[in-house]
This record gives C-alpha cells, structure tokens and sequence, in this order.
C-alpha cells in the first residue's frame, strides 16, 4: 500500500481525545479525513451512525467511508496519539471542500433560507426514520459543499409528507456523530425533536444577513421549542419556509 503523502490537522474539534486530519495518497485522487478517537461511548456512537449512514446515504450527511479499531503501535507526533494511549478508532470519511461554517460570512436571506431549510428538514427525517438526534448542533460540525442537485426532497416516514427544497448549489453536510442518540422506535417523544430545531434556528440566526429574518427565526426558535406533537412541528416548519419564500431578497 502506498504511504500517506501528509496528514494534516484541522483546526476544529474541541475534545483532547479526538483528533480530525485532512489526509491525501497517491492511490486516491481525492482528499480524505482521518478521524482519530480514544476508544469509548463516543467512538463507538460516531461508527454506529457512519454505518446507519452508509446503508442510508443522505445528501446533508458526510459519508464514511471506513473505520478500524487498533493499538497504536507506534506514537508518531505528527498523528499526535497521546503517549501511552493504545485503543484508538481511525474514522475515514469523504473530505468535504468547502470547510465548515464558521468560516463562513453571513448569508444572503435566499441561500440562507435554503441552508436553514435543509438542516431542518434533514432533523424531521432524521427523526421519524431512523428515531435519530444529532444533539451537537454548532457551526464547526455543518461543512459547505457544492451540489448539482437542483433541488432536495425530504420525506417525513409517518405522515409520508414530501417537502422540496431548492438548493442554489449549495448543500449543507452534517459531520461529528459522536454526541447523537438513535431511540428504539417507539421511546422517541416529539419535544426532543422540537428541540433539536430549535436549536438549529438558534445556531443559524447569526448566519442571516437580513437582521429581520434573523431575528424572526430567532422568535420561531422559542415558539418551536414548546410544541410536543409532530403534526403541529411539522405545520410550523411549513409555515416558517412559506414565509421564508416570500421573502423575495
Ligand atoms: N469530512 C470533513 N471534511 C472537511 N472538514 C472536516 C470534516 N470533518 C471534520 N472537519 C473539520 O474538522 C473539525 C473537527 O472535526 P469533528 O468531526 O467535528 O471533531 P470533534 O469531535 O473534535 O469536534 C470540524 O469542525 C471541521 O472543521
Ligand atoms: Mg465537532
């Protein structure tokens, strides 16, 4: 097998027992990452939801590509195992270009509608099909890409509502499983999932360049967090993207 060519850190990344690196070979044409984890709960989480995801791929979730659990045999300070350390799971994912959000300005009230819109569609799906909350909402764990679809469906799996998305070329991609919880199908209860969009619209609101809409978002945010039944959540997402729509800026 051909050696790595380099791997290097990324900036991101909060925890001292996890590492993430951009990596490139000569065997792959393309940039990966390296994700490396002390073994434990949150390694184990980030492998049950790259596998969940790999038999379901989803167009705002980064793909995993591989993981392997190993004793690190050798502490190379370049990949900054701790000493001592020798449980470790190497995540491999795709390497998504445009980098996180936080390196990103504000954005215009279409592309942010479509982002936001997205994001929150994504937690409904998410939700209903797989009983799945991503919990670690911040602006480092959504990564920008391109995308050539011109729009994105969403499916809610018990009403079988379809909801459309255009993207403007731009998909947002959720990476950083490791804090998420996947329920049983029926221990779910739907305040949890109101929570989570909740807490989507609280990051995103700083991410609106029309301060109006910001700060309409930021009031939906309180409303949202109250509901406990699907069908009022999914009746306000609906409402909150019509009017988000006609919003011509
Ligand atoms: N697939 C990826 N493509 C591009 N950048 C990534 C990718 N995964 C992670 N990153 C970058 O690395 C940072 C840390 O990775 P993350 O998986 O969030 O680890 P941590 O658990 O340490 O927060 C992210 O905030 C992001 O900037
Ligand atoms: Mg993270």
């Amino acid at each position: 097998m051909q050696p790595l060519r380099y791997l290097k850190k990324t900036k991101g990344g909060r925890l001292p027992d996890t590492k993430t690196f951009i990596g490139k070979t000569t065997l792959l044409d393309k940039p990966f990452v390296v994700k490396i984890m002390l073994n434990g709960d949150m390694a184990e989480k980030e492998i049950q939801v790259l596998q969940l995801f790999r038999q379901h791929p989803h167009q705002n979730v980064v793909q995993g590509v591989y993981y392997v659990k190993c004793k690190a045999v050798a502490t190379n300070g370049s990949l900054c195992i701790p000493q001592g350390v020798d449980d470790v799971t190497f995540i491999i994912q795709e390497f998504i270009e445009g980098g996180d959000l936080t390196k990103r300005g504000k954005l215009p009230t279409t592309l942010w509608t479509s982002i936001a819109m997205q994001l929150t569609y994504s937690c409904i799906e998410f939700y209903e099909k797989f009983g799945l909350l991503y919990g670690d909402w911040h602006m480092g764990n959504i990564l920008m890409d391109t995308t050539e679809d011109e729009y994105h469906q969403y499916v809610c799996a018990k009403s079988r509502q379809h909801f459309t998305v255009k993207t403007f070329g731009l998909r947002p991609v959720l990476t950083d499983f490791s804090r998420c919880d996947v329920y049983p199908h029926d221990d779910k209860v739907p305040w949890q999932l109101a929570y989570q969009i909740s807490t989507v619209w609280d990051v995103l609101y700083h991410k609106c360049l029309d301060k109006d809409v910001g700060d309409y978002i930021k009031n939906k945010r309180m409303a949202m967090g109250v509901h406990d039944n699907i069908g009022a959540i999914i009746e306000m997402v609906e409402d909150v993207h019509a009017y988000l729509l006609r919003l011509k800026k």
